[in-house]
């Protein structure tokens, strides 16, 4: 058997996905609500992580555990740092990277995590292809890009902030799970993909913007799920 794990950080990001879900076997641990059942005809384990990194590794952790994972996909909203992005876009994660890990007195990489040899953790390469495919088909193709996601407990509002993400890890967009959600998959050896739609711009404005696109890209990105879900 193999499920699909769908993660989102919040309800907006997960609320048409629950929507669509059969056989539904609602279970809650560590109080996370997982929601085990069938998404177009394919087993899926859907939950909400909750924000930042430690919510998304604790609740991945535990459906690698318990649900017999054997595929992992993001879904939800970011900020844009790459200037090509507009709001509403999508970046698909080919790397991620913990923006805020940090032991370069120790002559390491900023974002590497000791023990581990790169400073990325990458996405599957066939579950990028499926996104992009489905991306393009639900938003069109002027709109999905491929790049680096960075990830860091910190919701991102000044341009500083954009440029330096940009020119340390070649960032596209930031948020606040993905990277350590590809962490675990990678301990684990799982296929992950992360896929965020553009909610802000991570600069003065973030916060208006964000609140006024939050649901539009919640959206855009878990359609690109359910389209993918039927392509696998
Ligand atoms: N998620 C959506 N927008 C974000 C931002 N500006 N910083 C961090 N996470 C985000």
């Amino acid at each position: 058997a193999e499920r699909i794990a769908i993660i989102g950080a919040m309800d907006s990001e997960i609320k048409i996905l629950l929507s669509q879900m059969k056989d539904v076997k609602k279970e809650e641990k560590a109080s996370v609500t997982f929601y085990k059942g069938k998404l177009e005809n394919k087993d899926v384990v859907v939950f909400k992580s909750g924000i930042g990194k430690v919510n998304a590794a604790m609740s991945t952790t535990i459906a690698m555990e318990e649900y017999d994972v054997n595929k992992i996909i993001f879904t939800g909203v970011a900020g844009a740092i790459n200037n090509n992005l507009n709001i509403t876009d999508v970046v698909i994660s080919d790397y991620l990277v913990q923006h805020d890990y940090d032991t370069t007195v120790f002559g390491t990489k900023k974002g590497a995590v000791p023990g581990s040899v790169d400073t990325k953790f990458s996405a599957d390469e066939t579950l990028i292809k499926i996104a992009k495919n489905s991306a393009e088909k639900v938003l069109g193709k002027n709109k999905i890009y491929i790049g680096t996601i960075a990830t860091g407990d910190q919701f991102i509002a000044d341009k500083a902030t954009v440029q330096s993400l940009e020119t340390t890890f070649g960032a596209w967009a930031v948020e606040m799970e993905g990277a350590s959600v590809a962490h675990v998959a990678n301990l684990y050896k799982v296929p992950v993909v992360v896929i965020r739609s553009m909610s802000d711009k991570a600069d003065g404005s973030a916060h208006m913007n964000y609140n006024d696109f939050v649901t539009i890209a919640a959206d855009n990105s878990a359609k690109i799920v359910m389209t993918m879900l039927t392509q696998m």
